[in-house]
């Protein structure tokens, strides 16, 4: 078997939300300090509804696949679904990550984390 599934090909080689919004409702950048990866994720929210996601990720191509693919998964949907979004829920929709590789998903839930508090600080929540 492939070490990588076809989905994580597919999101590593074209990245889905790739990019900066400048007028960001929320901001969520995380490390992860063994392999020095790098995640920023930039959240749109209009009435408790993601309405635009973006990312960018200096990191290994599981991480970029991940935050791809997660960005995917919170668009359009509820601040309250994106909350409850896993690291685990991203890979099984990446149709799984090599045992060694899930730490790269885990960037993915706890940028956007890290977004939603920003967006929640900002609101005054
Ligand atoms: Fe660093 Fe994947 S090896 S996030």
């Amino acid at each position: 078997m492939a070490l990588y599934s076809e989905k994580v090909m597919d999101h590593f080689l074209h990245p889905r939300n790739v990019g900066v919004i400048e007028d960001a409702d929320g901001i969520g950048e995380v490390g992860n300090a063994k392999c020095g990866d790098i995640m920023k994720i930039y959240l749109k929210i209009d009435n408790d509804i993601i309405t635009d996601v973006k990312f960018e990720t200096f990191g290994c191509g599981s991480a970029i696949a991940s935050s791809s693919m997660a960005t995917e998964l919170i668009k359009g949907k509820p601040i309250s679904e994106a909350m409850e979004l896993t690291n685990k829920a991203v890979a099984e929709a990446l149709d799984g990550l090599p045992a060694h590789k899930m730490h790269c998903s885990v960037l993915a839930e706890e940028a956007i984390q890290k977004a939603l508090e920003d967006y929640k600080s900002r609101q005054g929540k």
